[in-house]
């Protein structure tokens, strides 16, 4: 079981998804001893955002890219391979500005790629990467869940599924900026949720 860990956080270490994450991986590690973590940190190194030249790169089959276009596709390439590898995939994700970061956006523009992390058929589109488990935990200065303002949780569920990862956990550290006294009592509750999670 190997584990790939999504931060995006402006924050680094110090953000609040990046604290939840980093206690679901020492829990995890525990109850996994020997398996492989690898930390993808967007706000540390930034996917391209997509354009055009990105976007053709992209869809050119490897054997047929200029050399311009396989430097440019190598970026996309490794984040596809790297999400290929690993079996549970842990997205740190803060909220800003009632959305996803606009790093873990473009890294979502990277890993999908038709023919590779999902194909159409006859029966409409299909996800081809299957058998993972992926968890969300999200950290919001607001309060969103359950509320058609939670823009992050139909967006990454329908994205994953799409990809074929339809297994997904959420957990949620809401409020977090509304009263500065509240903060260790929320982080707290968000560990507890992931100790359960973890230790089922
Ligand atoms: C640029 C920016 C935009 C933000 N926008 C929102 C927002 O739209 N809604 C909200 O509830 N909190 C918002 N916040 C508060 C963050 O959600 C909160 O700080 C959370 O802890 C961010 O996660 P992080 O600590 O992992 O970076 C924003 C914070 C920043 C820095």
């Amino acid at each position: 079981m190997n584990l790939l860990y999504v931060s995006s956080s402006l924050f680094g270490d110090q953000g609040k998804s990046s604290q939840l994450a980093d206690h679901f991986i020492a829990q995890w590690q525990q109850q996994n001893p020997g398996s492989r973590v690898t930390r993808r940190d967007l706000a540390a190194n930034p996917i391209p955002h997509l354009d055009g030249a990105i976007l053709q790169a992209n869809m050119t089959p490897a054997d047929k890219r200029t050399p311009e276009q396989q430097a440019l596709a190598a970026v996309a390439d490794e984040a596809i391979a790297e999400l290929q590898n690993h079996d549970v995939l842990v997205l740190g994700v803060p909220m800003y500005n009632f959305g996803i970061s606009s790093t873990l956006k473009a890294w979502i523009d990277a890993v999908a790629r038709a023919g590779t992390t999902f194909r159409y058929t006859a029966n409409g589109p299909e996800g081809l990467l299957k058998g993972k488990k992926a968890y969300v935990l999200a950290a919001r200065g607001g309060a969103y869940q359950g509320t058609p303002n939670d823009t992050q949780t139909p967006y990454l569920k329908t994205f994953l599924g799409f990809i074929g990862i339809t297994d997904v956990t959420f957990v949620y550290a809401e409020k977090l900026n509304m009263s500065a006294d509240q903060q260790p009592q929320i982080l707290a509750a968000a560990k507890a949720e992931i100790d359960k999670l973890i230790s089922a």
